[in-house]
């Protein structure tokens, strides 16, 4: 094995870029008090430093960080930053997968924006890139980020054949699509969860590869990532039991591009919203609806007929809802000066109609 120090640059490699969260955070006192601990605190090369003796021969690494925050911090700018570091080793011949170590509270958010922008790049250039976090901070007794990061720098070194290249995640042993991990679950050590059945790492299931294979055959083309500091600003409202239309109205007069509507069941939302969203629909804001209950499809016109412009979200939760509305908006935004008549609308339906994997 050659360690992170002598390897350079210039040959083939595969390249970890860490972004922070969990897997880089320390606890004050670990043996006794695990959960209470900074994330972002370890550099990403000292991660890879600590397992260095279990890295398969032949393995070699490169790191870079781009940030090292608690991912709840995460910012529009630093995904930006995230995706064109991707894009850009993808490019690379001499990269050969990428790692990226992240905080699990917004992996979703990431998981969902590296697929929409990177996802048909590295299918089509046969290179994988995988998310992976952990539960416990690097220095608790049982941490599981050494295991988690082991796992992804296996799976992206494995052969071709094995599983198309693509954007996926890691965790606990089991890989997804990275559009398919989420935490739900505040504290629990299991919480980030695959939304749909995922795979063994080491052993791919195989109906689970056909699910990925379908999810890529309708993903056709990448969206643009959004430059730092353009991205549109994107609002995500919960429906809920006394709602009131001032939640709506609140925003007309704001400079926000589009609003994700959490709402109740099947995605419908209080009828105390109908009136204002008319009226957000006309100021040009654009509408998505999806489910506060976390899971499930929401549909076209159901429970009831849509408003004028407003689509319903398919499979994507809220925070995913959220990404994807901001990356159709910023790619109406750059077809419109070439002339091309695409809107929002075009962009967005290309993502909800992506499939669950089953
Ligand atoms: C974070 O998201 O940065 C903290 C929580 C975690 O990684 O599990």
């Amino acid at each position: 094995m050659s360690s992170q120090q002598d390897t350079p640059e210039n040959s083939p490699h595969i390249l970890v870029l860490g972004m922070g969260g969990t897997i880089a955070g320390l606890a004050a006192n670990p043996e006794e008090n695990p959960m209470e601990y900074q994330a972002g605190q370890v550099e990403v090369a000292s991660l890879l430093a600590h397992i260095q003796s279990a890295i398969p021969e032949g393995i070699r690494l490169v790191s870079k960080q781009v940030a090292n925050i608690n991912s709840r911090n995460l910012t529009e700018s630093l995904l930006t930053i995230l995706g064109e570091a991707v894009r850009e080793a993808l490019a690379n011949t001499l990269v050969k997968g990428v790692v990226v170590t992240h905080g699990t509270d917004t992996i979703e958010e990431t998981g969902v924006f590296l697929q929409l922008t990177c996802g048909k790049y590295a299918q089509n250039l046969g290179k994988k890139v995988i998310l992976t976090g952990a539960m416990l901070p690097a220095n608790a007794p049982k941490a599981d980020g050494p295991s988690n990061l082991l796992d992804a720098i296996r799976w992206v070194s494995a052969p071709i054949d094995n599983c198309p290249g693509g954007v996926y995640a890691v965790m606990d042993g089991r890989g997804c699509l990275a559009m398919d991990l989420a935490k739900r679950h505040g504290s629990a050590l299991n919480a980030p969860i695959q939304d749909s059945p995922s795979s063994s790492v080491g052993l791919i299931n195989p109906s689970w590869l056909s699910g990925v294979k379908a999810v890529q055959v309708l993903w056709n083309e990448d969206l643009p990532i959004p430059k730092e500091g353009e991205w549109p600003w994107v609002e995500i409202l919960t429906s809920h039991a006394g709602a009131r239309s001032e939640t709506i109205t609140h925003w007309l007069n704001s400079k926000v591009k589009g609003l994700v509507l959490a709402g109740s069941g099947l995605g419908g939302f209080h009828d105390a919203w109908r009136d204002s969203l008319g009226a957000a629909v006309k100021h040009g804001i654009a509408l998505v609806r999806t489910t506060r209950t976390g899971a499930g499809k929401t549909l076209p016109d159901l429970p009831e007929k849509d408003i004028a412009g407003c689509l319903a979200s398919g499979s994507l939760t809220a925070p995913r809802a959220r990404i994807a509305l901001q990356l159709a908006l910023n790619a109406e935004k750059q077809v419109q000066a070439t002339a091309k008549s695409l809107t929002w609308q075009d962009f967005f339906a290309r993502i909800a109609v992506l499939p669950v994997i089953r």
